[in-house]
């Protein structure tokens, strides 16, 4: 087993056979790899299984490497990120290979039984439930799911999590500081909970999926930029960029119900509760991980707590291309109106962009922008 980097490839081969996996989005953090060790241990543990005939499917593959390398058996693929679907269709293409079936979660039809399910563990420990949850419904009597994940996150609470639809759970040998869960037997479940959660701010309620953002309360950094952003009159074509449950939209259409708003956001159970927290209002839903699908020019201000993480690698190349993104978007007059915690400090990127950036407010924990496209 090995792998050779490049700038410009990532190669994976193992038994003879070789991949070539690339991130997408393609990030400008040059330490970021598009795989890690679980994912070669995954592929070393099944590779002395007879696969033919085996019903496989795959959750949660980052950028398409366990899609890509056991295409030949053709996986059905659950990924909740839009930028997900895209970096399996982009390493489809540089791999030669057809497309494969590709959904979201809440997705799969419950038609087959699968025997063999892979997942990498995600951060959040309520979408892992969700998945296993999904997983628990169609797989069959006799199927084995195996959860890959790099040692150093391991957290007891999967243990309790997967405890709850399998009997059966037992843990690899480390390799690479990576191992893997084995579930099999899975148990009878009387009463099938909904994975939703529902959460109060300022008398309104708020529905949704297990693994949005901010499970627990609405997020303090939210929070403090909601208390302290007010719309001019003019300001009608609003984004809430990096949506979530739909928090911001909603808050700001009671108190200015004369707006328009389009949320964006990367994750498909996000877009889905914030469909659910604003189905009477006047906004609509984007399910994506850039700004390309809005038309230039086209918006008056644009509000947003905007993403820094990608599971657990810090990367604020992210929200830098957003920026960039916001100002083109943006009609002359607009303004971009953000919270971050502080020690991102945004201002000296803000700055390379838009003709004026001011912070509005400020705590221990966070900073309140207001950037103006004169
Ligand atoms: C800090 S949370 C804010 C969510 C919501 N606005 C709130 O305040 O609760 C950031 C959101 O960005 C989303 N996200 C991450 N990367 C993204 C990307 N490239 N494009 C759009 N949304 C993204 C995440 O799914 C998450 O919902």
């Amino acid at each position: 087993m090995f792998l050779f980097f490049s700038l410009f490839c990532m190669k994976f081969s193992f038994n003879n056979k070789t991949i070539d996996i690339q991130r997408f989005p393609k990030t400008k953090n040059a330490t970021l790899r598009p795989w890690n060790a679980s994912d070669e241990l995954i592929v070393k543990h099944l590779s002395i299984r007879d696969l033919s005939t085996a019903k496989l499917l795959i959750y949660n593959d980052t950028f398409g490497f366990l899609s890509i390398w056991f295409h030949e058996y053709q996986p059905k693929c659950i990924v909740n990120l839009k930028s997900g679907k895209d970096a399996i269709r982009y390493n489809e293409k540089r791999n030669n290979l057809t497309q494969g079936t590709v959904l979201y979660p809440l997705q799969l039809k419950q038609d087959t039984k699968y025997d063999v399910v892979i997942i990498k563990v995600p951060k959040s420990i309520d979408l892992f439930e969700l998945y296993l949850q999904e997983i628990h419904e169609n797989i069959g009597e006799r199927g084995e799911v195996l959860c890959g994940f790099m040692t150093k996150y391991f957290t007891k609470q999967w243990l309790t999590v997967a405890q709850k639809y399998f009997e059966t759970i037992e843990q690899t040998k480390a390799e690479k500081k990576s191992r893997l869960l084995l579930l099999k037997n899975k148990k009878e479940i009387v009463e099938s909970v909904q994975p939703i959660v529902q959460l109060e701010y300022n008398g309104l309620i708020f529905r949704q999926y297990y693994g949005v953002f901010s499970g627990k309360h609405i997020d303090y950094a939210t929070q403090f930029l909601l208390e302290l952003t007010e719309l001019k009159e003019t300001e009608k074509k609003v984004l809430d960029l990096a949506s979530g449950n739909g928090v911001i939209a909603r808050v700001l259409l009671e108190k200015y119900p004369h707006i328009n708003v389009q949320l964006l956001d990367d994750s498909f159970l996000a877009i889905e509760s914030s469909k659910m927290n604003l189905t009477p209002y006047n906004a609509t839903f984007i399910h994506h991980y850039n700004l390309e699908p809005i038309a230039p020019e086209s918006l008056d201000a644009v509000i947003s707590n905007p993403p820094f993480h990608f599971e657990y690698e810090k990367d604020i190349s992210v929200p830098l291309s957003m920026f960039t993104q916001v100002y083109q978007r943006l009609k002359k007059g607009g303004r971009f109106i953000m919270v971050a915690n502080r020690n991102l400090s945004y201002k000296k990127f803000l700055q390379k962009i838009f003709n004026n950036v001011e912070i509005k407010a400020e705590n221990t924990k966070f900073i309140l922008y207001e950037c103006n496209k004169l």
